[in-house]
């Protein structure tokens, strides 16, 4: 059984693209692995939070994960700050992390560029805390986007270089997990290529289906194909890959038909469309309305998700302060 360690950013709730996209595969992946599932609340310190929104950040992603699928009996599910052991191999780590690496990180230049008021050492140091997060449990797979290939490279590097430098063979090296031809990729529906937060076209995997109708009705739409079997313009692609992913197959091809003859109806579309989408979200938004206000439900995920975590973790930094030097007398 493979180790699997991700870690989830706790800004933003879970929105049809992050469904299609890597959380049904998280939820697969957590028959076939042991998988470690946290939020990572420190992490999103480099943007300083007002600590009431950071914890209501935190709960709602969690939630949403938990209503989603990510289930606390077979993985093990938690806070990154309740680990203090992340923090401190992140110490750790950073004595082997040069600054000349660090500030030539993709993501570091862009958030300096974003927010030049506020190039904190965490924003320099986060490609360390996430490689502290993932090694800490000997990861031997990491689910991991685009986006975030250059800093599982930078993972990698940390965890020869400390082998390298103590002479050891401790730490594992941690690949991506690749999804393959899983991984569906959910077009907004303004027009836009992809669906997010911020570009604020998402439908919500919380939001009530009066709100998912209304947000379908407004996609863009025009007057219709003038020639048959004409292609489709990139808004109304859109809309028929959204249909690929939540409807049937035959749904499809129902609309693929009237388009091509130039019979299309972009109402009756757009309410299929949006009727096929609830059915996919509905019964997770129902289990986001119980699990929100179970805050003993909550509580135990995460205690006992922590004790868990900081078995494995814990094991690490006693083997860690031993190879480094740091010995009891
Ligand atoms: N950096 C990741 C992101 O922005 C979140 C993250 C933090 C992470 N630590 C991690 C992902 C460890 C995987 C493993 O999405």
């Amino acid at each position: 059984m493979d180790i699997v360690v991700s870690g989830i950013r706790s800004t933003g709730n879970l929105h049809l693209g992050n469904y299609f996209g890597a959380l049904r595969n998280f939820i697969r992946m957590q028959d076939e692995n042991k998988c470690f599932f946290f939020i990572a609340d420190i992490h999103s310190l480099t943007t300083h939070p007002d600590p009431k929104s950071l914890h209501a950040n935190v709960k709602n992603v969690l939630v949403d994960y938990l209503a989603a699928g990510i289930d606390p009996e077979k993985s093990i599910i938690y806070l990154q700050s309740d680990i203090p052991e992340i923090a401190e191999l992140y110490l750790y780590l950073n004595m082997h992390a040069y600054l000349g690496e660090l500030a030539k990180t993709t993501s570091f230049k862009e958030k300096a560029r974003k927010q030049p008021d506020n190039i904190n050492a965490g924003l320099l140091t986060y490609p360390t805390l996430m490689a502290a997060d993932i090694i800490i449990h000997h990861a031997d797979k990491v689910p991991v986007g685009k986006d975030q290939e250059q800093h599982l490279e930078m993972t990698r590097r940390f965890a020869r270089r400390f082998n390298n430098f103590y002479g050891v063979e401790y730490f594992k090296e941690p690949v991506a997990y690749n999804f393959g031809q899983e991984l569906i990729k959910i077009p907004g529906l303004d027009g836009s290529g992809k669906m997010g937060k911020s570009e604020g076209n998402a439908i919500y995997l919380s939001d009530a289906p009066e709100e998912i109708e209304k947000k379908v009705k407004r996609a863009i739409t025009d007057s219709g194909p003038k020639e048959f079997n004409s292609p489709k313009p990139d808004y109304i692609e859109n809309l028929f890959t959204i249909m690929k992913a939540v409807s049937e197959p035959e749904v499809v091809q129902h609309y693929e038909e009237l388009w091509n003859k130039c019979e299309i109806r972009y109402s009756d579309m757009k309410k299929q469309l949006a009727e096929d989408i609830i059915k996919v979200t509905s019964p997770i938004r129902e289990r986001i309305l119980e699990i929100e206000k179970d805050d003993a439900y909550l509580h135990k995920v995460t205690t006992e998700g922590a004790e868990k975590a900081r078995e494995s973790a814990s094991k690490t930094l006693k083997e860690v302060r031993q190879i480094m030097g740091f010995r009891p007398f």
